[in-house]
């Protein structure tokens, strides 16, 4: 604490990412990063974009990039809005259309950055609880509100919702805003996108930093109807107008327009998933049913952190949350490569021997 610092900052309970080590080969499992490499063709585009229009200013309403994306999902580029990761994407929507009398509801279990960005804006917000087998029941979420946000599948749950279900909650709830963060839906969840033309609460996020293995280049976007996509547009240009930078554009088009590169990217580690899940079954563990990147584990007999701990001993990072208490007896293990899914299998093997 310090006296310079506002009211405002000494309240905050900032988000805190999972660890970026500088330690090299560690099989990495802890930030449900994409195991493979980026689309050859967004790699080119970044490197062909270094010259000297870099003095200029990018395109502050990222045209090119809106319309490779409207294009992908069949919609209008009028319906996309993109910003610097999804974290940035979601920041601007508590803000644009969560912020009301009533509370901003969410499950008791899932992304942590949510109540942060409810800190952050003076938000007020309520926690509705999974079931006990850690499933989102839409009927809870029938009840006054200011809005109304999880992610699909869940995090860190993995568990996806049907998009049956989604619908069921749009038509009961039409006088707020519902936004579905679908950073992880390209690994086998059903997609809300389909939807948007039909319900104007609707907007949907996503990121490129899972399925097109962009976590490093920070692109997040989000689709809607085009009055909910203005909301979004008059709190960045009340707060950054260039928040991608020239490069950052041509790369997230690039991967956006190689359809077959993404395809396979997701095919490959939905593949590795099942792989994962047997060899952790093998084990003692009982597996939450994912549709995501990652998956969520809990060892019969040994506690998540003490697992964790252990696995770091052998160069394995993986994610453990203490809180709440519910989910301590978790892993949260991302998908890597096969090599590294037999890594981890042949460490906890040990471990638990
Ligand atoms: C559910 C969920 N939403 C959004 C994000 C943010 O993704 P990014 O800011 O990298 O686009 C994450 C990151 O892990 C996430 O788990």
């Amino acid at each position: 604490m310090s006296r310079y610092w506002s009211a405002v900052v000494e309240a905050l309970t900032p988000y805190v990412p999972g660890e970026q080590p500088k330690l090299a080969n560690l099989v990495k499992l802890n930030t449900n990063e994409c195991p493979y490499g980026p689309s050859p063709r967004a790699l080119a585009a970044l490197r062909a974009g270094v010259d000297d229009t870099l003095r200029l200013y990018p395109d502050p309403n990222c045209d090119s990039l809106r319309e490779s994306i409207a294009a992908f999902y069949k919609l209008k580029p009028a319906q996309v809005f993109v910003g610097n990761g999804s974290d940035e994407v979601l920041a601007h929507t508590f803000l644009a259309l969560l912020k009301h009398d009533d509370p901003v509801l969410f499950p008791d279990i899932t992304y942590s950055f949510y109540p942060v960005y409810c800190g952050l804006y003076g938000i007020a917000y309520k926690r509705v609880p999974l079931t006990t087998s850690f499933e989102i029941r839409v009927d809870d979420y029938f009840t006054p509100n200011g809005g109304i946000i999880f992610p699909n599948p869940n995090a860190p749950t993995g568990r996806p919702l049907a998009l049956a279900e989604i619908e069921r909650l749009l038509r009961a709830n039409t006088d707020s805003a519902v936004v579905i963060d679908e950073a992880y839906v390209d690994f086998g969840a059903e997609s809300a996108v389909g939807v948007i033309n039909r319900y104007p609460q609707l907007l949907v996020v996503h990121t490129l930093s899972k399925s097109r293995s962009l976590a490093g280049l920070r692109v997040g976007y989000a689709l809607g109807n085009v009055e909910l996509i203005e909301a979004l547009r008059r709190v960045k240009d009340s707060f950054n107008s260039y928040p991608l930078d020239r490069l950052t554009e041509a790369g997230a088009a690039a991967a956006i327009d190689d359809r077959a590169y993404f395809e396979q990217i997701c095919a490959k580690v939905i593949a590795s998933r099942t792989r994962l899940v047997t060899g952790l079954e093998s084990l003692g563990f009982d597996v939450l049913p994912s549709a995501a990147n990652f998956v969520f584990a809990r060892h019969r007999k040994l506690g998540g952190a003490a697992l964790a701990a252990k696995l770091r001993e052998r160069s394995i990072i993986v994610r453990h949350f203490r809180d709440p208490p519910r989910i301590a007896p978790f892993l949260r293990i991302s998908v890597g490569t096969d090599a590294q899914c037999a890594e981890l299998i042949a460490a906890l093997r040990s471990i638990l021997a």
